[in-house]
């Protein structure tokens, strides 16, 4: 009997059980294979972008997750594509400009003009009417980070589905299963489907993460150093795994709009991925119902809070601190 059993083999509960681990506590890890949020995401870390109208205290986790990313990064070791070039939040008609400037004035950002944010990113097209640069905006590549929590974790990690958490031999079960969490613990977690897609082509057409409002549609583009080019996302209610027409033509049509040259790219992948959303769309971290503890529901921040919920639930497991702001039994 292992002394923590952690239950899900993504983002969430790899960066837990290595925390754990640091921590003097016998771990392991079952993974049930399932390519998880973590494997489609682009790996946005927008504390800002991201919690428009949030609940102040999930902005206030998103900060201090950003705030833990650089040293979170480091630590892994190897290169997982952190950078800090930052973010473009950009907008291209009137409309897209009122809609966008709702977030830009909470963010207290100054204005930049079109010729200003094309000397920043040449590439954008001239349509592109107004956007302001957010340092704190950054990216990290998901595919990266996992590979290298995995190759921390190695012989701690068990390819196995687990069916049930009567299974599971543990003086602690943290369940950390993404959408899968609601199959094992019946907590309220449902999947948000999202379509992104992935180009690639010679580096340096972009450099910035590019996050808009493109005719009433957001997008955003996501150029990693290698060339790859990540273009996200739907946001759509729904459990199926189908890449549709619809979703596909609406992305590259927006990103096409914002950036015409990514038309020239290789369009090299599709893929969908589901969220894992709750009733208030904030992550639960603690204890519920059966003594067990869950971390899941970060939907659309699975990447920015995974050094932030992996500090938490360390923080429960090794000193009994819990997090009421999150706790499941809110629901
Ligand atoms: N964080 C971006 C997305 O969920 O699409």
């Amino acid at each position: 009997m292992s002394d923590v059993a952690v239950v899900g083999g993504g983002i969430i509960g790899l960066s837990i059980a290595w925390r754990l681990v640091e921590r003097g506590r016998d771990v392991t890890v079952f993974d049930d294979g399932d390519e998880g949020a973590w494997h489609v995401a682009a790996g946005m870390l927008a504390p800002g972008g991201e919690s428009a109208f949030e609940d102040p205290k999930l902005v206030r986790l998103m900060e201090r997750s950003a705030d833990l990313w650089p040293g979170f990064a480091a630590e892994l070791g190897v290169d997982v594509g952190y950078d800090d070039t930052g973010t473009l939040s950009l907008a291209m008609t009137a409309d897209d400009v009122a809609e966008a400037a709702r977030v830009w004035t909470r963010q207290q950002l100054p204005l930049l003009r079109p010729t200003e944010l094309r000397e920043l990113e040449p590439a954008l097209s001239p349509r592109v009417r107004a956007g302001v640069h957010s340092p704190r905006e950054r990216q990290v590549d998901p595919r990266r980070v996992v590979a290298a929590l995995r190759e921390k974790l190695h012989d701690r990690i068990v390819p196995k589905r687990i069916e049930s958490l009567s299974d599971v031999d543990a003086t602690t079960v943290v369940v950390a299963a993404g959408c899968g969490t609601a199959r094992l613990t019946g907590l309220p977690v449902r999947p948000v489907k999202g379509q992104v897609l992935r180009l690639r082509g010679e580096p340096g057409l972009l450099r910035h993460v590019l996050d808009a409002t493109v005719d009433g549609r957001s997008v955003y583009v996501v150029p990693r150093r290698d060339g790859e080019i990540v273009v996200g996302a739907t946001q759509e209610e729904r459990t199926d795994r189908l890449v549709t027409a619809g979703g596909v033509y609406d992305l590259l049509r927006a990103a096409i709009e914002l950036v015409p040259g990514l038309a020239e790219l290789e369009l090299a992948e599709t893929t969908v991925g589901h969220r894992p959303g709750t009733p208030d769309n904030a992550p639960m971290i603690g204890f519920f119902g059966d003594g067990h503890i869950v971390a899941a529901g970060h939907h659309r921040n699975g990447i920015l809070l995974a050094p932030v919920t992996a500090e938490l639930v360390a923080d429960l497991v090794v000193e009994g601190r819990e997090c009421p702001d999150f706790d499941p039994r809110r629901f």
